[in-house]
């Protein structure tokens, strides 16, 4: 996960491969609760795990459910929420809808003594038309905070004989499967009579119902559905464990993949994109997102078990839709439509505005800034492309909102090669911690892989800037110097003399060399080299054998290879000048000489060296002159280097300038 302020994302060509996505988050909340209402045990295997998840897997244990996790599988005892169950809690439910809403209903028909509270923008998301169903069939709820937001406290019910709750549809098709989840235990008494769930107004995100209800069935509980208006749980229902259950990959997380692998633009032939685990005929209701996107114009086969996605004739067809069925991947049409040839507009998305934010809104508003025109209605969106020239370097917000982020990486795609920065871009944890990760191993870049260089003498600190960039921008991190340090180390080791006479077998065992660099530790075959390579006989063979062509031609493969997505930051002596000559963003560091051998005598002291500082002084100046006077890549600026003393600047300060470099070259619009 890229806990970063930003992620910028350079301009994608095209995804291909093969990828298993996480759980659905709808079926993996839903089947945790249920299984928790359960006497037997029950294993469900591909949870998701997320923020979401884990906080129903938080109230759960809290409540007094027996867990066993283990990866996606996730064992939950019998009888969890039965009698032993814990009476009084005070649950915290983050913004997780599927969470907050289906444990009130489950914990007001219980009964006990809970509160239940969310984040600020939890308190914003409506709940009454739930609470008032659940008050009319006798339970006790109250508000904590303002009517009809959480936080809320639940009472044990005065039991009535009611036998029917009446539900608006058009909220929010969460409190409808709140209730159905819930009232099955009110149901148990076979002579009691069956309890009816009325649905009055039309019933939006219906496919979410089909969810429960399809799980119901598999946890014992049959439903009987009158055209969504009338939902009769039989007298006599009681919970049992299918014993084990498997959940989907989550067909909105496949949205953005189906998006990305169609908007590809490979240069030959692609392999296109599988799916794994998810075919046309998964139970969410997002998978018919599938639909939509192939009027689109979509090339995607669904296979028994997988979805296979090949790059579409670009631009995609405009499209009409009422997007009222697939609310969640929706979303992900608004980012094809930037891809269209003409205004698309999505129709009935209400739902929208009480989601992790107000989507409507925020959708406009986000678009707007790659360039496309957008008019918000009510409950509808029309979007006019971007001319293919016009698109914008833009910093897109992401307001809390996984899916807000995860759209916006598709703008990746576009023709323009623009990078786009993804502001906050961890809230995918929401459902999909990986999201960039998977999406940056499956992706190919439209341009070389972004690479900032920082070259400079030894001790200007370079290191210690590169690192700390990369570590702001979510880069990979490439210390050269560690890599000349550790031919040495690992030549002594194999009794190989550090003279130029040894430089083809020195040469011949650095490509050999398979290190893997760990923050402070540097493992080859196993061992730790880290403090090895970093002494001082480390750091003059290095400066003996850097000199002989054979060895840097040796490295140059190990070095290049190192530049990945989302990017890399790499220090040295000729990073930008011979390795990367095409860098996007070139420094050349240095600071005066009395002012390094000051730092690098501080260094030494942290490790418990005492050093002279006018040896040290001397040491830099011949190893300085060793570097620039040597034939092969010499240290020397790149001609499109900028030159940055940082002999009276703090780290700080050096990172802040090389970051509003690094922005001004992407050319990124502030936000
Ligand atoms: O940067 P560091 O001091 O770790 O590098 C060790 C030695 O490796 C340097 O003195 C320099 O001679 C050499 N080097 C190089 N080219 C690089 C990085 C380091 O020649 N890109």
């Amino acid at each position: 996960m890229y806990a970063i302020p930003y992620l910028d994302v350079p301009a994608l060509q095209q995804v291909s491969g093969r990828v298993r996505l996480p759980g659905s988050k709808s079926i993996s909340n839903r089947a945790l609760l249920m299984a928790a209402l359960c006497p037997q045990p029950t294993t469900i295997h591909g949870l998701l795990h997320s923020d979401d998840t884990q906080v129903m897997l938080a109230a759960l244990a809290q409540l007094g459910c027996g867990l066993d996790v283990d990866g996606d599988r996730v064992r939950i005892h019998g009888g969890g929420l039965g009698a032993r169950r814990a009476m009084q809690a005070d649950l915290f439910l983050g913004n997780a809808g599927t969470a907050m809403r289906p444990l009130v209903a489950v914990l007001a028909i219980l009964g006990g003594q809970y509160t239940l509270d969310g984040v600020p923008r939890m308190r914003e998301r409506p709940i009454a038309d739930l609470v008032d169903a659940l008050l009319d069939f006798g339970c006790q709820v109250s508000w904590l905070g303002e009517p009809g937001f959480p936080p809320l406290r639940i009472a044990t019910p005065r039991r009535g004989s009611q036998r029917r709750v009446a539900v608006r549809g058009s909220v929010s098709s969460q409190f409808v499967t709140a209730l159905l989840i819930a009232l099955p235990l009110a149901a148990r008494d076979a002579a009691a009579g069956d309890i009816v769930v009325e649905i009055s107004g039309e019933l939006i995100s219906r496919p979410y119902v089909d969810i429960t209800l399809g799980l119901l069935a598999r946890f014992g509980i049959s439903v009987q559905n009158d055209q969504y208006r009338r939902l009769t749980i039989p007298a006599g229902s009681r919970y049992a464990s299918p014993g084990e259950l498997q959940v989907e990959p989550d067909a909105s997380t496949a949205s953005y993949f189906i998006a990305a692998a169609t908007l590809s633009r490979p240069g030959k032939a692609s392999p296109g994109l599988t799916i794994d685990g998810l075919d046309e005929n998964a139970v969410q209701g997002d998978i018919r997102f599938v639909d939509a996107a192939r009027q689109m114009g979509a090339d995607i086969r669904s296979h028994a078990g997988s979805l296979h996605v090949q790059p579409a004739r670009l631009p995609l067809q405009a499209l009409d839709l009422d997007c009222n069925h697939i609310p969640d991947a929706a979303m992900t049409l608004a980012m094809m439509a930037l891809f269209a040839n003409g205004r698309s507009t999505l129709r009935n998305i209400a739902s929208w505005r009480v989601k992790e934010t107000d989507r409507l809104a925020a959708m406009a508003i986000e678009l707007r800034k790659l360039g496309a025109a957008v008019e918000e209605g009510s409950d509808f969106l029309v979007i006019t492309p971007p001319a293919a020239d016009s698109w914008r370097a833009a910093c897109l917000g992401t307001w809390d909102d996984h899916r807000m982020a995860m759209c916006g990486a598709l703008a990746a795609f576009n023709p323009a090669r623009r990078p786009v920065r993804i502001e906050d871009p961890a809230c995918v944890a929401k459902t999909f911690p990986d999201f960039f990760e998977t999406l940056f191993m499956l992706a190919e870049p439209a341009q070389d892989v972004p690479v900032i260089c920082i070259d400079g003498p030894s001790a200007s600190g370079k290191g210690t800037l590169a690192s700390a960039l990369a570590q702001v921008l979510g880069f990979h991190y490439l210390d050269s110097g560690a890599l000349y340090r550790l031919a040495g180390v690992a030549a002594r080791r194999r009794q190989i003399p550090i003279s130029v006479d040894h430089a083809a077998a020195i040469a011949q065992l650095c490509q050999s060399l398979q290190p893997r660099f760990v923050g402070e530790r540097v493992l080859l075959d196993g061992e730790d080299l880290g403090a090895a390579i970093r002494s001082e006989q480390a750091g003059m063979d290095a400066s003996t054998l850097s000199a002989w062509p054979l060895v840097r031609t040796a490295l140059l493969q190990t070095q290049r290879s190192a530049a990945q997505l989302p990017g890399l930051v790499t220090d040295g002596r000729d990073m930008g000048t011979v390795v990367f000559p095409r860098a996007r963003l070139k420094v050349f560091l240095t600071a005066s000489v009395a002012e390094r051998a000051r730092r690098r005598q501080g260094q030494l002291r942290a490790r418990g060296i005492d050093a002279k500082i006018d040896q040290l002084r001397a040491d830099l100046e011949a190893r300085d002159a060793r570097d620039r006077l040597r034939a092969a890549s010499p240290l020397k600026p790149a001609g499109d280097a900028l030159l940055l003393d940082n002999s009276d600047l703090s780290i700080a300060e050096s990172k802040a300038r090389v970051l509003d470099w690094w922005q001004q070259k992407q050319c990124l619009e502030p936000a």
